[in-house]
């Protein structure tokens, strides 16, 4: 990177589409800081880093799932939308951390999971409402579960079956009934008027099924990998149109704040032009995660086709938002970069120079990789477990990493030098380079072009800064006008 004295930054809070441009850190927060020495990271050790984030540079941080939930899918099985789970902390604590990080400049986003809630849900419990406001059926389609098997599971009561998309402790709500609706319009406002600043919306794309619950087809080149290899799309399962009237109705709730509230949702789509209409017309949702950059391989030609697609059928009002870890995808450190710390370095400089907003997953600024769990730690519900990309932040060299002082609910890797600490002290480390990239990012205000370039290299221009980057010599090159 060039070595220019930092120009004053325009924060990118400022003006009414504050999401543009902005680096949203994604913390799960099980993972993060735990403050009471029981293993699980918590709201108040996630303050005491308030701090950190602040020296980074990020403008919002999105909270994995911190609702109550018996925690079969960790926090993506709610059981009261309206609580915060004991384990996490308290209504209190939410508000305090709310607070202190406006003091900081730093908005708070959590996660909505509209989808499903957990069976544990007063609605799901109640042996009338249950019938009504999730999906049933007396023949079961060929519809399967992400976590494997069927997606529908027998109900002892009344010998029919209720649809879940993911675990049978997961039932999906029948978004056809209106008394769902409601219900979420009501706890979104709940949350903003507490002072969230929006949501990273769970599975968006699924929330509305097939009226007729058709059988869905088999699986084509524009699915998912992992459907392919089910062998089944899901044409029907989800990527109802009417899911869009949902959106609009959510986004007139989020224009009634100001700042306006933000809905993210993770449109988990390759098909580029189904995914960019979740957008609307600047009347859903402001951003939709990009899974088909994160999926592809980390070769020049293979990237930059995405991401210059993904421009392409952009609607010219929306943004768009690159991320290249979380917490169900091996880290990029891992997957993209193999360790190498030389190709961190290009995926962040991806990551933090292409036009729109960033989410860093936490640890990304670090390189973290994946961690090692043996079998017998394993607590994730799914197969192949997703717990290597959940093992706990790295804070220092010592054993426990400064997650925590207990024991750790996952397993801390012990490399002495992928902490913040060690980072911090050092000039260039991974950590000084992505926090310096936060800083170009605020000056980086042109359009993207493509530029020519020779095998193996990734040339583009934002504006008058060039941007190149040496899949060949794992370099990068930033250079900005006198
Ligand atoms: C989303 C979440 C994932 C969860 C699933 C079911 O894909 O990111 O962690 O298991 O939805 O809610």
């Amino acid at each position: 990177m060039s070595s220019k004295p930092m120009a004053p930054s325009t924060p990118a809070t400022v003006g009414e589409r504050w999401w543009r441009n902005a680096v949203i850190y994604h913390i799960y927060v099980r993972s993060f800081v735990d403050s009471n020495a029981d293993g699980i990271g918590d709201l108040p050790g996630l303050r005491s880093r308030l701090g950190y984030l602040q020296w980074l540079g990020v403008d919002a941080i999105w909270l994995s799932p911190i609702m109550v939930s018996p925690n079969r899918d960790f926090g993506y099985d709610v059981a009261d939308y309206y609580q915060v789970d004991p384990a996490y902390g308290s209504l209190a604590d939410l508000d305090l951390l709310i607070a202190e990080a406006a003091a900081r400049n730093i908005k708070v986003l959590l996660d909505l999971v509209p989808n499903h809630t957990s069976d544990q849900h007063p609605w799901f419990r109640d042996p009338e409402l249950r019938l009504t406001r999730y999906v049933w059926t007396d023949r079961p389609n060929n519809w399967l579960a992400a976590f494997g098997g069927p997606a529908w599971t027998r109900d002892e009561a009344t010998g029919r079956y209720y649809l879940h998309n993911f675990l049978p402790g997961q039932p999906d709500l029948d978004w056809w009934n209106p008394a769902v609706r409601q219900e979420f319009e009501l706890i979104l406002q709940y949350w903003f008027d507490r002072g969230v600043a929006g949501f990273r919306i769970d599975v968006a794309h699924a929330l509305v099924k097939d009226r007729r619950l058709r059988d869905n087809p088999a699986a084509s080149e524009q699915d998912p990998p992992w459907q392919q290899l089910a062998g089944l799309s899901n044409r029907y399962s989800a990527r109802q149109p009417e899911v869009h009237e949902i959106y609009r109705h959510w986004r007139g709730i989020a224009k009634a704040y100001a700042p306006e509230r933000l809905l993210m949702g993770e449109v988990h789509l390759f098909d580029a032009e189904e995914w960019a209409a979740y957008h609307g017309q600047d009347d859903e949702l402001q951003l939709a995660l990009n899974f088909m950059l994160v999926f592809r391989p980390f070769e020049p030609d293979a990237l930059r086709t995405i991401v210059e697609r993904t421009l392409a059928v952009l609607p010219e009002s929306a943004d768009a938002v690159w991320h290249g870890s979380n917490h169900d995808v091996s880290r990029l450190a891992t997957r993209w970069a193999e360790g190498d710390e030389r190709r961190v370095r290009l995926a962040l400089t991806m990551l933090l120079t292409l036009p729109g907003a960033t989410v860093l997953y936490q640890g990304d600024e670090i390189g973290l990789r994946d961690g090692h769990v043996p079998h017998e730690s394993v607590r994730d519900c799914a197969t192949p477990s997703r717990d290597p990309q959940r093992t706990p932040m790295r804070w220092n060299a010592e054993a426990m990493g400064g997650f925590t002082s207990g024991e750790p609910w996952l397993p801390v890797e012990r490399d002495p030098l992928i902490n913040v600490e060690a980072q911090r002290k050092k000039p260039g480390s991974v950590l000084n380079f992505t926090r310096e990239l936060i800083r170009l990012k605020r000056r980086l205000q042109g359009r993207y072009d493509s530029l020519g370039a020779p095998a193996g290299v990734w040339r583009y221009s934002r504006g008058e800064v060039l941007v190149e980057l040496d899949f060949g010599r794992l370099e990068t090159r930033v250079s900005e006008p006198e």
